[in-house]
């Protein structure tokens, strides 16, 4: 499946129905920069999966304007069309007060649903002005989203936890709506879900969609037990559906995943080339004469960022023969950063770096180089490029795209892929060096064994992993969901009493 095979098959699929994506982040946001307007790309892995699919199939997509400057790029119905210089589809903005974005993105989503789906031991914060403010912007969402689709048959597809109530809202405007979820998080277990004061609410929100899309099939069993114990609906765990107010909800694993060939094709081109030489000369001299170990990610406390610098000193520590041969480069996109436990994190992670070089530095060479910065596209894949080896670290994760993004990147066929077992990732590719970031002792062995991993093995086990994502791209990823939607009709015969 490519993105010309996906656009022909939606097409074909979806009988004139207009397309409507909608998420909370924006594919591209305009920003201000020193007298000009810049367009930014975020560091998300909603957007590198989304953005894509949008683009081979065209149609809306309608997100939070959060850019200092998108106001300014907008026409009199906020839409802007994207990519600027050659437009395939439309982004309709959605504002949001200082207020709203308070309570719905850093309160409820990210201080409430965040912590509380991704079991890594941080405490969620509940509070009942946030859930408020919750409730009116999902309903801002639906009125944007019934706006675009002017009374057309549309298929809705709704991207993540900030927008958990949508799916009802509109079901209850548009019965003849077909409406999609993917949950880009884990889905925690039913007795960790049961301490969310609002469970019955949001229960019934999700189960407005025809479909609900999680990573792995774990999440979908942690969630069809969560509706079984908390929620009046039944649940069928034969054909993985759950029935409520007389509609099946189809709840399944789709694992997302990466536009290979793009980022393939990408990694080669002479751009990243010459990325690659900006970066070794931001890493230093001493840094490129290294092996390079390196982490892609955004500070956030479920990457497990001081986990792999702790490991990574203590490797140092038992092994001082490595001492000037090899660095840790982490490039860190700084992020949600008006939450304290972030805010926390970036210090922790100051703190960290400062002292693990102190520890270990010599007169010419330093063990880890701190890249806090926000790193486009072409950096990230540079980075791939250069990696000895790549840090998946999480403590828990969805799926971790940049292990996929990695994968994609080195056509060399070299590089090692250190992995976390609690990513999504995970099941997929065993011939990543597999990890438990929560010991560092295995993960400080880890990483020396990565280190001295021979280049045939190397080699054999990139050839094996870059196959297996070949056949599992994005494209498949947006198919199956239009073939699971293909189904729906023979499955609404099952409606049931509920
Ligand atoms: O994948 C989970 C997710 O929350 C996405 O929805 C989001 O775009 C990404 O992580 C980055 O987070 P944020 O949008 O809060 O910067």
């Amino acid at each position: 499946m490519n993105a010309i095979k996906l656009k022909e098959y939606i097409a074909r699929v979806t009988h004139g129905a207009k397309l409507i994506v909608v998420s909370n982040r924006e594919p591209c946001m305009h920003e201000n920069a020193g007298g000009a307007i810049k367009a930014v790309r975020p560091a998300s892995g909603m957007v590198t999966a989304l953005e894509p699919i949008v683009r081979a199939v065209g149609g809306t997509w309608v997100a939070h304007g959060s850019g200092s400057a998108d106001r300014a790029v907008v026409d009199s119905c906020n839409r802007i069309r994207l990519p600027e210089e050659r437009p395939e589809y439309v982004l309709r903005r959605v504002w949001l007060s200082r207020k709203e974005e308070d309570g719905y993105y850093y309160g409820l989503s990210n201080e409430a649903l965040w912590p509380l789906c991704h079991i890594v031991y941080m405490r969620p914060q509940f509070s009942r002005s946030d859930w408020e403010i919750y409730k009116n912007v999902n309903q801002r969402f639906c009125d944007a989203v019934l706006e675009e689709a002017e009374g057309n048959p549309s298929i809705i597809f709704i991207q993540d936890y900030h927008l958990a109530l949508l799916p009802r809202l509109l079901r209850n405007s548009r019965p003849d709506l077909k409406i999609m979820q993917f949950w880009h998080i884990p889905w925690p277990n039913r007795e960790a879900f049961r301490i969310f004061p609002w469970g019955e609410e949001l229960l019934d929100g999700l189960l407005g969609n025809d479909i609900l899309g999680f990573h792995i099939q774990y999440h979908c069993n942690n969630f069809l037990d969560t509706v079984d114990r908390g929620i009046e609906a039944r649940v069928d765990y034969e054909r993985f559906q759950v029935f409520r107010g007389g509609r099946p909800t189809i709840v399944r694993p789709f694992p997302i995943s990466v536009d290979f060939e793009q980022i393939a094709a990408d990694a080669k081109s002479s751009l990243v080339t010459a990325r690659k030489k900006r970066l070794l000369k931001a890493f230093g001299e001493a840094t490129s004469k290294t092996r390079l170990f390196v982490g892609a990610d955004r500070i956030d406390y479920t990457k497990g960022i001081p986990e792999r610098l702790r490991a990574f000193s203590l490797m140092l520590q038992r092994h001082p023969e490595l001492h000037g041969k090899v660095t840790l480069v982490q490039l860190a996109a700084p992020s949600r950063t008006h939450i304290e436990t972030y805010r926390n994190l970036n210090d922790e992670l100051d703190d960290l770096v400062d002292e693990i070089n102190w520890k270990h530095m010599s007169e010419d060479w330093a063990p880890v180089r701190l890249m806090r910065a926000h790193h486009d596209y072409y950096d990230v894949l540079a980075a791939h490029r250069l990696a000895d080896v790549l840090l998946v670290t999480s403590l828990h994760d969805g799926m971790n795209l940049v292990a996929k993004e990695f994968i994609a990147a080195r056509s060399d066929n070299d590089g090692v892929l250190l992995l976390s077992q609690y990513t999504g990732a995970a099941r997929e590719f065993t011939d990543a060096v597999m990890v438990n970031p929560f010991d560092p002792d295995q993960l400080a062995d880890a990483l020396y064994d990565a280190y001295i991993m021979p280049e045939t093995e190397r080699t054999q086990r990139m050839r094996r992993m870059r196959p297996l994502l070949a056949k599992n791209t994005i494209y498949n990823w947006g198919a199956k969901f239009f073939e699971t939607l293909e189904c729906l009709p023979t499955c609404e015969k099952n409606v049931s009493s509920f």
